[in-house]
């Protein structure tokens, strides 16, 4: 059986490269928001964005797989830096994702830590390797590392290193953990790509207006390529 594809992003400026792109295009209107569906290359997929935060991204992810009856999803989009080898414009995949405004330390927990769940969230191996063949035959450098979300745009030096430090983070967003938490509940395989847009430093929300779209579309066009690797 083939499979059925979901491709997700946050916002419209994340996704519009990858929409204007598929065949036979048609648009669902479910649960307040679009589901794209059409097929690139020949492979079934859908796309959407869910809105920007945790809880869009949650509602989005489950329609995405429970609805749609998707069974891999590939998250395109746009991070904040923390680690300082990463620029403007450069990828990062997600070995795994944490939530870094969980807290319930005031009962001993750690950060980032409940009950039944995991502080980090492993993104699927084989998706990973994927990315690096497609990042290899492209010639494009692609880190892997661990990407800390939250509902929150870190514009702030101390916090985004607190961040780092804690979670060992490379980059932070504001998805990617939430689409984590859902596809390993429901056991779809998923993988999570993002281009720097910022330093989420004092600069953060001037560099992230100019380079939205420019990043949104270089994540996107690899995610298309990978699209075509895994049909
Ligand atoms: N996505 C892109 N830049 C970000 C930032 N600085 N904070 C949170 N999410 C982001």
């Amino acid at each position: 059986m083939s499979r059925k594809i979901a491709i997700m992003g946050a916002m419209p400026e994340e996704v519009e490269p990858i929409v204007s792109k598929l065949d036979n295009l048609n648009i669902v209107e479910y649960a307040a928001n679009k589901y794209y569906e059409g097929s690139y290359n020949g492979q079934d997929v859908l796309v959407a964005y869910s809105k920007i935060g945790k809880v869009f991204a949650t509602l989005t992810a489950t329609i995405l797989i429970e609805k749609f009856k998707c069974d891999t999803l590939l998250f395109s989009g746009v991070a904040g830096a923390i680690s300082p080898e990463l620029k403007v414009g450069d990828l990062i995949i997600a070995e795994g994702l944490c939530q870094h405004d969980l807290d319930i330390t005031a009962f001993g927990h750690p950060y980032g830590y409940v009950p039944e769940g995991d502080v980090c969230v492993a993104a699927d191996e084989h998706l990973r390797e994927v990315a690096k063949q497609v990042a290899s035959q492209k010639g494009l450098r692609l880190k892997e590392g661990i990407i800390a979300t939250g509902d929150q745009f870190v514009a702030d030096e101390a916090r985004k290193n607190w961040i780092g430090e804690t979670f060992k983070a490379d980059a932070l967003e504001m998805e990617g953990a939430a689409v984590a938490v859902v596809c390993s509940a429901l056991n779809v395989p998923f993988f999570v790509l993002r281009a720097i847009s910022d330093a989420a430093d004092m600069d953060a929300s001037f560099s992230f207006d100019e380079f939205l779209e420019s990043s949104a579309k270089i994540s996107a066009d690899f995610i298309l390529s990978m699209v075509d690797t895994i049909k």
